[in-house]
């Protein structure tokens, strides 16, 4: 796999895209046809039998690749179309031709900055766009924003066959785009452009859709490959520092379960990252590694059958804390919401002996320093055991709580007590209220001290 271009390509686990099923009955008559459909393999079988088993296996197939330019009228990757009556759709590397069209969905903030330089790359390469900027906010991350855009696109009559939705935004933008396309003639393909560094390390490089749903987190959604991912970093030098923050902080879950490297690096030039938002070679670097990481796990366990996932440190207790955030009228960010998740399993880590005070201190240093907060009003025992029980259930009945057992390590565990619970939140809070004086870019919200005391 290549860094700056990463091939997603996968089957589901256990299935053999050409793997004929076994078994001379199952088998027996079978026309030897090319192809990958079970049924097709069988013969008579359901004619002797009356019982058809159909199995057939979904390739998966996009590519991922940083871009510098994107915008810039003679840079043609924006322009990339589908490689006709290909399966799954690929990306052709031929650009679109003067007089075709596309469909454009942005984030309306950034269409704001960016709309003027976007209709000018389409106009001056003959490209007829329609562009649609839209309030994609966590806060209208529902089922209206997929049917605004599935609209749109009915108004366009857009041919999926050739016109790829072009998704430009951050998270949300990118995940209701992305479900549209799923849903809209049950497939239509995507082209995602991440322009937050949340997006650009994780929301946008997986295949997961999905808007928020009966006050619940994501729990309208889908697995739907785009057909690629471009990544300009130059984007990043408009978003505001908590933004920036929010993203670093699924880097900093890397780092703490799966990449020391990436820890190090953090903890070298995290005050940097921060200010050059991310715009300077340490960032690259991070950036990669990050993205890196990340497809590591999401590769070989796409639609999540695996349900031990390392990339769901962070991910136990802030569905429950960002929802309960959002209706108190405060909201957090995902990635902070994440960092608060995390700076509690920190504590946990830390009681059961499975990492060091002094390692506990490193991670929340980084925290600190990239103005994350580790606490919010919300987070009573409670709601945090709440929280436990609803991810306990969508982890089919075991915890499967990842923990930091070391700098870049983790082990899976599924005994966290309500006590054990109880004792985290009370010595995180405290730790929190301590230092008040909030240096969060949330005022809200409560950032670690200037100088770190750790909680007992
Ligand atoms: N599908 C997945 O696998 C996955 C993974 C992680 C997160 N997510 C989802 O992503 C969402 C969070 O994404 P996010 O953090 O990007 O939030 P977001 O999409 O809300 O964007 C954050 C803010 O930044 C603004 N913005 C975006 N790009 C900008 C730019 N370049 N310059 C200036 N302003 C800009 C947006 O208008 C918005 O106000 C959550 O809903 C989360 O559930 C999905």
């Amino acid at each position: 796999m290549q860094l700056d271009a990463h091939h997603i390509s996968a089957s589901p686990a256990g299935l053999n895209a050409h793997a004929l099923p076994t078994g001379t009955e199952f088998c027996s008559g079978a026309v030897n046809r090319t192809g990958i459909n079970g049924l097709s393999q069988c013969g008579t079988l359901g004619l002797t039998t009356g019982t058809f088993h159909v199995s057939a296996v979904q390739p998966i197939s996009y590519v991922i690749e940083e871009v510098e330019g994107l915008l810039d009228p003679d840079n043609k990757t924006l322009l990339r179309g589908v490689v006709p009556d290909s399966f799954p759709l690929g990306l052709s590397l031929n650009p679109a031709q003067p007089g075709e069209r596309r469909l454009v969905v942005i984030d309306d903030n950034v269409y704001r900055i960016y709309g003027a330089q976007l209709r000018q790359y389409f106009s001056l390469n003959g490209v007829e766009a329609t562009i649609v900027p839209l309030p994609t906010m966590e806060a209208n991350k529902s089922f209206d924003l997929v049917y605004e855009v599935a609209r749109r696109a009915e108004i366009f009559k857009l041919n999926r066959r050739k016109e790829p939705i072009i998704a430009i935004g951050g998270g949300v933008c990118l995940d209701v785009a992305g479900l549209v396309a799923n849903l809209y003639r049950r497939n239509t393909p995507v082209i995602k452009v991440p322009t937050t560094l949340m997006a650009a390390i994780d929301a946008s490089i997986g295949i997961k859709t999905a808007v928020n749903f009966d006050n619940r987190k994501n729990k309208l959604g889908t697995y739907c490959p785009p057909l690629g991912v471009f990544i300009d970093r130059t984007f990043l030098r408009t978003l505001d520092q908590r933004n920036i923050s929010n993203g670093a902080a699924e880097m900093l879950k890397m780092a703490c379960i799966k990449d020391a490297q990436l820890f190090y690096l953090l903890e070298q030039h995290a005050e940097q990252l921060r200010a050059t938002s991310f715009q300077d070679k340490a960032a690259s670097v991070a950036m990669r590694r990050s993205i890196q990481g990340m497809l590591e796990e999401l590769e070989p366990n796409l639609w999540e059958h695996i349900l031990c996932r390392l990339v769901d440190y962070g991910h136990t207790f802030s569905p429950e804390i960002e929802m309960a955030a959002l209706q108190y009228g405060d909201e957090l960010l995902h990635g902070e919401a994440v960092n608060i998740d995390m700076a509690l399993t920190t504590q946990i880590s830390y009681a059961r002996g499975l990492i060091s005070r002094e390692e506990q201190a490193r991670v929340m240093d980084i925290m600190q320093r990239f103005r994350l907060p580790m606490w919010h009003p919300v987070c009573n025992p409670d709601l945090l055991l709440k929280g436990l029980r609803d991810t306990t259930k969508a982890r089919d009945g075991l915890q499967r709580v990842p923990l930091m057992c070391g700098i870049g390590e983790a082990v899976f565990v599924n005994d966290i007590s309500p006590a054990e619970i109880t004792s985290a939140a009370a010595a995180l809070k405290s730790f929190a209220l301590q230092t008040s004086h909030s240096s969060s870019e949330n005022n809200n919200i409560v950032a670690a001290p200037a100088k770190i005391a750790m909680p007992v």
